[in-house]
């Protein structure tokens, strides 16, 4: 499941899924963005993992954005239109894959990088990382739904105003106005990561993916639509092995032990 670009360890029920280019600050080009896809896809239907986590190789960056380069050396509307339909649809997957998806952002979190991380589930970002969205610099704007994921789970004002400067910030910044959960020593990054993603893995796998599913679609919907959806799925979790077993094991004072059932 790895190629030089992409590599890809699983242990303890968690997936990790590393973007492999240093040289380019992990850059994403379209090669990496197939590979991306492919690895998620495995990675969901792979009943081992019940987490997966994302980072970027070394210690300068998460990923510093579409590889500009590779942008640039193309020319054509059709070429961009598929670049364009291949990273919203990579980021879409990660978004609504049904696994909880955990950004460990370890260095430069910039353009196509800070919206990878608009559509993963939790992140965790190392004190020096920095994040931005630089495109407006560069004669673009964030068109990998980042326009619009980041209009959605920061207020609007601080959303427009990252997207017109192009300013970066830093880590803490990030974590002040809601764009990550937390921010930890370089050191504690991947042992954070993991100590979260080990308490989500330690719970009914089956019941993850129903919440999973439960918020990603909740979240479009009008509210009462929204919460006809959850109380719908929340008869199915009533329904589950892993219910009566939780329930059980709560009453018995037992640690419960989830099947996926
Ligand atoms: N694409 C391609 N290569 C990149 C890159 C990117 N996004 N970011 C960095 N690199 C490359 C550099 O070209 C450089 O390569 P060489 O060694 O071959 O010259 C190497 O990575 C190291 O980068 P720097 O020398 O620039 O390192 P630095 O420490 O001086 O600066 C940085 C780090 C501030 C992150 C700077 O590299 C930078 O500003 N990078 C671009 C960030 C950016 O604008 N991202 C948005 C891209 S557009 C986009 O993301 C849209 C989309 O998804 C479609």
């Amino acid at each position: 499941m790895s190629d030089d670009n992409l590599t890809v360890s699983i242990a303890d029920n968690i997936g990790t899924l590393t973007i492999n280019r240093p040289k380019a600050l992990n850059a994403l080009d379209s090669g990496t963005l197939e590979m991306l896809s492919s690895t998620v896809t495995e990675l969901e239907i792979n009943d081992d993992v019940h987490v997966i986590v994302i980072t970027g190789a070394g210690d300068r960056a998460f990923v510093a954005g579409g590889d500009i380069a590779d942008l640039n050396s193309r020319r054509g509307l059709q070429h961009y239109l598929e670049f364009a339909e291949l990273i919203h649809a990579v980021f879409r997957q990660i978004e609504v894959c049904k696994k909880p998806t955990i950004s460990a952002v370890n260095g430069w979190a910039l353009g196509g990088g800070a919206e990878l991380i608009l559509a993963t589930d939790i992140r965790i970002a190392v004190e020096d990382a920095v994040l931005g969205l630089p495109e407006i610099t560069l004669g673009l704007f964030p068109g990998a739904g980042g326009s619009q994921r980041l209009l959605r789970q920061v207020a609007p004002c601080q959303a427009k105003e990252l997207m017109f400067t192009g300013d970066r910030i830093s880590a803490h910044e990030a974590q002040r106005i809601g764009l990550i959960n937390r921010v930890v020593s370089r050191e504690e990054l991947m042992p954070e990561v993991m100590k979260t993603a080990q308490k989500i893995a330690s719970h009914s796998p089956l019941v993850l993916q129903l919440l999973k599913r439960n918020l990603t679609s909740g979240q479009d919907m009008p509210l009462p639509a929204a919460l006809a959806h959850e109380q719908a799925m929340i008869g199915l979790v009533l329904d589950t092995k892993d219910a009566h077993e939780g329930c059980s094991a709560f009453l018995e004072k037992r640690p419960a032990v989830f099947k996926g059932e």
